[in-house]
């Protein structure tokens, strides 16, 4: 769940406006005022650089810490977390990815106890590391993991 804010599966997204309609901010040399989308105008949104943000998750936005979802310190972020998208055309399989996700790594976790990283491989800083954009998100280079069973490189 956490790991869907910094690296967001879906990371670009567009709507067209069916009609003139008046957006309450994106406006303005701030982006604060309101902002006119006429009809036929395609508005591009991205989760990927909106849950980057560090004006909504704070300084430390590029660090992997899930306890921030837990202190309240994100109560009051709206809209601001949408690895699914929301409204009439809601991802319909959030729920049955979720639940992928979770089973997928208590696996991982129960059948691997230990995993690290290979030795001589280096960990790249968020926003630095290289990634692969097509509809979706990935890493052109795959993952290198290491567990007791020895080393082995997941393909991306
Ligand atoms: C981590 C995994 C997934 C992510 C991040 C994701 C994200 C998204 C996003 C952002 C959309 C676009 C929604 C919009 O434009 O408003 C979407 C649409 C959709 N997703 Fe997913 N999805 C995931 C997995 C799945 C799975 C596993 C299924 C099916 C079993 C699924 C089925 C669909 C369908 C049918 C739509 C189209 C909904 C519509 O247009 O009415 N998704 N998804």
């Amino acid at each position: 769940m956490k790991a869907l804010r910094l690296y967001a599966p879906v990371p670009l997204n567009n709507r067209e406006a069916v009609r003139t309609t008046i957006l309450p901010t994106g406006g303005g040399p701030d982006g604060s005022s309101p902002m006119l989308v006429r009809k036929g105008e395609l508005v591009v949104f991205s989760q990927y650089v909106n849950s980057r943000m560090k004006s909504i998750y704070g300084p430390d936005a590029d660090d992997f810490r899930p306890e921030r979802w837990e202190t309240g310190e994100l109560a009051d972020i709206g809209w601001a977390y949408f690895p699914f998208n929301g409204g009439p055309r809601q991802c319909l399989g959030e729920d049955f990815a979720l639940m992928e996700v979770y089973y997928t790594t208590v696996r991982l976790l129960q059948t691997f106890p230990v995993i690290r990283l290979p030795d001589g491989e280096g960990v790249e800083p968020v926003g630095m590391e290289r990634q692969r954009l097509t509809l979706v998100l990935s890493s052109p280079d795959g993952c290198s993991v290491s567990t007791a069973q020895g080393d082995t490189h997941i393909p991306q």
